[in-house]
């Protein structure tokens, strides 16, 4: 399986490391290695279809700000240029126009390439246009990490619990209006807790698209055309941000025994992001930085998960349970027909 990995960022560098930490697993239970034979930053790319060891990549990016020694001009020229079989795309989020990563996705499909991709964008503007492309070509399209990082939820709706029939799925889908939320809980202001937040990496010096809700706005546009099927984007989404929670109406929950929290929703019908008061105690009015949500069932009921929505090894790992997921199915077809059973 030859991986090309688009953005060398944090998640890519991620990815590195954990593909680096689990290649002799995947290699007994496939029967088939699992190397990066190409990745690309903003300014350069690596590529050699043999295999790059993906601990000197790392290396030699965090010593040198460059993944590769190649210059490029244009990403869709090397992807198309480059023999790999899975892309995984985790270039920088582009919620305007879907940004690089649409354009890579776009053309690793077109080529006929299985892609695996954390990019809220492209899913959030594109979906439906990506997921027929990908039909057409015959190709699989994975896209675990987007939505609540390594909290599992989209395959977890579209695989283990594909017989049921899904009617709400509502949930905490940023870890940085949590954190703040909850710092306004112990009494904190608003502008403190962001600072506060910053300082811990947890917002960015631009933290417009979480606190104003258009980062969970994504996720909630990604989870309804994914487990529901719809066909929408992130502008159909009904969002408010949490700029406008006041202090008072923080400790006016708390006399309630309320928190007041963001969260997404999505139904058959409803698209929305924004403040709700949450009972204390109820799964939805955790603390901190984790994401967390409820798939509410009709036959097994409510279905609770929760989990770190963002992270370098968190985030790599739900790219690394897509990655299997393809692996298994390629392993699958090799195997079809065959009088052995399936290693493992
Ligand atoms: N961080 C998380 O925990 C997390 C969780 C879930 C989803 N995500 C998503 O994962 C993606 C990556 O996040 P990140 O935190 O790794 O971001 P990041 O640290 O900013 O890394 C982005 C990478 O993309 C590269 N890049 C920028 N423009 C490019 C271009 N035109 N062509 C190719 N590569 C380009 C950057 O190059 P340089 O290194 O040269 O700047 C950098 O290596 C984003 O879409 C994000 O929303 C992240």
């Amino acid at each position: 399986m030859k991986i090309f990995v688009c953005g060398f960022g944090t998640v890519g560098q991620g990815f590195a490391e954990v593909l680096h930490d689990r290649g002799a697993m995947l290699r007994d239970m496939f029967e088939e290695e699992a190397a990066i034979v190409g990745a690309m930053d903003s300014r350069s790319y690596a590529y050699d279809p043999s295999g790059l060891d993906p601990m000197a990549l790392v290396s030699r990016k965090k010593e040198s700000g460059k993944v590769g020694g190649s210059g490029y001009s244009d990403s869709a020229e090397v992807l198309s240029s480059c023999d790999y079989d899975v892309l995984v795309e985790v270039s920088p989020t582009d919620v305007k126009t879907g940004g690089v990563g649409l354009k890579n996705i776009r053309c690793a499909l077109g080529y006929g390439k299985d892609v695996i991709t954390v990019n809220k964008g492209p899913l959030a503007l594109r979906y439906r246009e990506l997921v027929d492309l990908a039909d057409e070509k015959g190709c699989i399209m994975r896209f675990e990490g987007s939505v609540g990082g390594a909290m599992p939820i989209i395959n977890l709706c579209t695989e283990d619990l594909v017989g049921e029939r899904i009617t709400s799925i509502r949930g905490i889908f940023n870890g940085t209006c949590n954190y703040i939320l909850s710092k306004m809980d112990k009494g904190q202001p608003f502008d403190q807790a962001l600072k506060e937040a910053q300082q811990l990496g947890y917002a960015e010096t631009d933290p417009t698209n979480d606190i104003e809700g258009y980062d969970s706005a994504c996720k909630v546009a990604i989870l309804a055309n994914a487990v529901f099927g719809r066909d929408v984007t992130f502008n159909d989404v009904k969002i408010t941000g949490i700029t406008s929670i006041t202090d008072e109406a923080v400790a006016m929950a708390s006399s309630r025994n309320m928190v007041i929290r963001l969260i997404g929703e999505v139904t058959d019908t409803k698209l929305e992001v924004g403040p709700r008061l949450i009972p204390k105690g109820h799964p939805l009015s955790i603390s901190g930085t984790l994401n967390t949500a409820q798939i509410l069932t009709d036959l097994a009921g409510p279905v609770t998960v929760s989990g770190r929505g963002a992270g370098r090894t968190e985030t790599a790992s739900a790219i690394l349970s897509d990655l299997m997921a393809i692996m298994d199915k390629r392993c699958r077809s090799r195997w079809a027909g065959s009088s052995s059973t399936i290693p493992r």
